[in-house]
């Protein structure tokens, strides 16, 4: 996709390689454009076109990507907090703001919620897109209402909370839809105990995830919420599993972690094909991908039965 000169003058337009803008650090070459100015939504969405928050959670193959890859620049960071009435309050945020920011602006300011997705990285876009979440609770559980362009639209619009049947992992709206932001409605706590909580969260994922080396996060949903894909994975045996420079985490067996930078996706991919086998085989499981997937190999997706076996792993 070419774009004009206006549009090139306005918003950052790069050859990157993908790696670099995902905490997997794999993913090969794509044109990233910054996106800095909501003019231009029109002619950069009447092309093919990927959106990428913080790369968080998200594999990508190691050919890259053909069509332009867009990031919302800080225009689309903005924060506004309404004074409390009634003991609670609207906040208002930009799909661009780091989650990690709007968590910390709520817990200074005694706003009770986000504090319960501490540790999660991701754009605020990113969690409303994947309605990131813990055991106990999801992005979408204080938003009212979202600022998104739907698919085959270029114009944004305002979509209540109510009408979007949002589950785990899934905000319930087509996929590719934009997110520009959200409004939340939170109740008034008191900032040392959303501290603690925030503190105490953090300090139980830094105990039981490898969060000092890359990865995408947790690789399968789990299957049942009492079935964590992570305990199974650990139960088959395959902590410490590796194909090429992929290896299952030795700390929590959902993560695939990549500690030399050097894995390639098709590591990976293989590594997973293991895992959703083996599981299959001796469970009778089919794991599903959490982790979001750029130009992957469509096996990921395959029944485990019916995935072919021309690889050996
Ligand atoms: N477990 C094991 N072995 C392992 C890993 C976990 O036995 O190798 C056991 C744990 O001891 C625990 C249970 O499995 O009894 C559940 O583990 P954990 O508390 O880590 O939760 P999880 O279900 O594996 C979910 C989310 C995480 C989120 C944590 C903490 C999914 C797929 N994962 O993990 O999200 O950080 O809860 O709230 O829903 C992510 O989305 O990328 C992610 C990491």
């Amino acid at each position: 996709m070419t774009f004009t000169s206006d549009f090139i003058s306005r918003n950052r337009v790069e050859r990157i390689q993908l790696a670099a803008a995902t905490t997997m650090r794999i993913g090969g070459a794509a044109t990233l454009v910054t996106l800095q100015d909501r003019r231009d939504l029109p002619e950069l969405l009447s092309g093919p076109h990927r959106w990428l928050g913080k790369g968080a959670n998200l594999l990508v193959g190691d050919d890259g990507i053909e069509e332009p890859v867009v990031r919302l620049g800080d225009v689309f960071r903005d924060i506004m907090m309404e004074p409390t009435v009634g003991g609670r309050a609207r906040v208002r945020i930009g799909a661009a703001a780091d989650l990690a920011e709007l968590i910390s602006l709520c817990v200074k300011s005694g706003l009770a919620g986000p504090e319960g997705l501490a540790g999660v990285p991701a754009t605020v876009g990113g969690a409303l897109r994947m309605n990131a979440g813990t055991s106990t609770c999801w992005m979408l559980d204080w938003v009212t209402r979202v600022e998104v362009v739907l698919p085959g639209s270029d114009t944004p619009e305002w979509i209540e909370r109510a009408l979007m049947p949002a589950a785990y992992r899934s905000c319930g709206l087509p996929t590719g839809t934009l997110f520009l932001g959200c409004e939340m409605d939170l109740a008034v706590d008191d900032p040392q105990v959303l501290k603690a909580t925030a503190t105490r969260l953090k300090q139980a994922k830094a105990a039981s995830q490898p969060l000092a080396l890359p990865s995408a996060g947790c690789v399968f949903k789990n299957p049942a919420p009492n079935m964590p894909a992570g305990k199974l994975i650990d139960e088959l045996g395959l902590k410490g599993t590796r194909v090429g420079d992929a290896e299952v985490s030795s700390i929590h067996a959902n993560f695939i972690v990549n500690p030399k930078r050097t894995a390639s996706c098709r590591d990976v991919v293989a590594l997973v094909r293991r895992i959703r086998e083996v599981a299959w085989r001796q469970r009778g499981v089919v794991l599903n991908m959490e982790v979001e997937t750029w130009n992957c190999p469509a096996e990921l997706f395959m029944h485990p039965r019916e995935v072919p076996h021309e690889v050996s792993v």
